[in-house]
């Protein structure tokens, strides 16, 4: 992409109205509009930014043997009828009536929906087990939306429902979701700890949520700091192998890690105090089992091997997609702007052409944005008629991984400059070597 034919409107000032860092350089680098109060349009920016985030979702739950599939944002009142929720959500559920003066409304979340859709089809234990998910939008009408797509009522979550014909598969497809979610994040750069957490209004007793640790986080949180140093780097799990997910479970879940909803003093006294840390953390995702409490509601039952008729066990399991953007960027930025993390840059690489105009600059800017291409990578080359200072501000702001420097000094000596946005370190080579290093970095993902 040519920053010339681009859409990026970049804000020089900073938006009264956002109080977080993820929300101020949002709106600064031309990412998001907020349409209405915690209803935002995606700019192309941060679409695109988005939409590696949902990627990595899809491939991770697909890698994990989860089905994708793709569910309305409005539902009938009349399934949330069958399960009681209707009544017990309250006003955090957009209701509408449509023109025959049925009730609907814009789905907070799918447990009746997907559950409909299972009774509807299947029949019998030979057809399990079975995880079905989608990303979707949703509606909340959150009391106080704030910190932009943090906290919006319109936001994009990957929602997914397993059912099992035991609570043993079941507990199983629970360790599946959490392995498959720490590679998720692991591969945004993120560090989300597994912490116990409350069951709340959907009920059952298995649950945990997933937290970045971030000063503006909403959540309190409560953990022991040998948690911090456990990654999962890119180690194979055969997702089928129940005590290859326990033994990870295991791993991420023993040490103690809540939130302060369900932190308790008497455990936590017993963990050595100078491991002992009080932070703040951002919810990316929650997993859940809460074994009948739909399928008894609504009669999702299959035959199982003796022939009688059972209920389903069943989890739910969300990762807050929109949330992750922002979740990303106050884990990752400094005073200039964004850092994106390799995996869910924007763009790949940027390319800032100190002399546009320059026949030399142009054609070297143009020989690298060819090559890179080829390569199957996406540049971002600031070809306007700016200054020097302007475009660096630019690509700053943004985050872009690396930037390539082209100007007719370095030229003449046949280098142009490799800068890493996270380190600001430069080195200066020829531009077919900056190109094999950008495209070793992002290979080796
Ligand atoms: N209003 C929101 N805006 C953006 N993302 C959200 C919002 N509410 C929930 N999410 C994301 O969707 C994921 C799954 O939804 P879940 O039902 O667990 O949310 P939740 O526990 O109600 O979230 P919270 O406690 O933050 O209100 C959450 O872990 C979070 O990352
Ligand atoms: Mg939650």
């Amino acid at each position: 992409m040519r920053l010339s034919r681009y859409f990026l409107p970049v804000l020089k000032e900073t938006p009264a109205e956002a109080q977080i860092v993820s929300h101020r350089y949002m709106l600064r680098a031309g990412m998001i509009k907020q349409a209405s109060a915690g209803i935002y349009s995606w700019l192309p920016l941060g679409f695109k930014v988005l939409r590696k985030i949902e990627n990595i979702v899809h491939e991770e739950q697909q890698r994990a043997g989860h089905i994708p599939m793709l569910m309305p944002t409005l539902q009938s009142a009349d399934l949330w009828r069958e399960s009681g929720r209707y009544d017990a959500y309250g006003p955090e559920m957009l209701r509408i009536r449509d023109r025959h003066d049925r009730d609907m409304l814009y789905g907070p979340t799918n447990e009746e929906l997907i559950t409909d859709i299972f009774r509807s089809y299947v029949r019998s234990y030979k057809d399990l087990p079975l995880t079905l998910y989608h990303i979707q939008w949703k509606f909340r009408d959150e009391i106080r939306p704030r910190f932009g797509v943090m906290r919006g009522r319109e936001f994009y979550m990957k929602d997914g429902y397993n059912f099992d014909l035991t609570k043993e598969d079941a507990l199983h497809a629970y360790n599946r979701h959490l392995v498959s979610y720490l590679r998720t994040y692991e591969r945004m750069g993120l560090q989300a700890i597994p912490m116990r957490a409350d069951s709340g209004p959907i009920g059952g007793d298995n649950t945990h949520e997933f937290l970045v640790l971030a000063e503006t986080g909403e959540s309190e949180v409560f953990y022991d700091s040998q948690i911090t140093d456990l990654k999962f780097g890119d180690r194979q799990i055969d997702y089928d192998s129940v005590d290859q997910c326990q033994a990870v479970l295991e791993e991420f879940t023993s040490r103690y890690a809540r939130t302060d909803e369900t932190h308790d003093e008497a455990v936590w006294a017993e963990v050595p105090e100078d491991r002992r840390r009080v932070a703040r953390g951002i919810e990316v995702g929650q997993i859940f089992y809460f074994g009948t409490k739909y399928s008894d509601a609504m009669g999702a039952t299959v035959q199982n091997a003796e022939g009688e008729q059972v209920p389903v066990h069943m989890g739910s399991h969300g990762i807050g997609v929109s949330r992750l953007l922002g979740a990303i960027i106050e884990a990752s930025h400094d005073d200039k702007g964004i850092i994106w993390p390799e995996g869910v840059t924007p763009f790949h690489v940027g390319i800032v052409n100190l002399k546009q105009g320059d026949e030399e600059a142009d054609a070297a800017c143009q020989a690298l944005y060819d090559s890179f291409t080829t390569l199957g990578l996406e540049p971002l080359y600031d070809d306007r008629n700016e200054r020097a200072g302007g475009k660096f501000a630019t690509m700053d702001l943004i985050g872009l991984p690396w930037r390539i420097t082209v100007g007719p000094r370095g030229l003449k000596n046949g280098v142009v400059e490799l800068t890493s946005r996270r380190t600001g370190e430069s080195e200066e080579m020829p531009p077919e070597e900056a190109v094999k290093k950008v495209a070793a970095i992002y290979a080796a993902l």
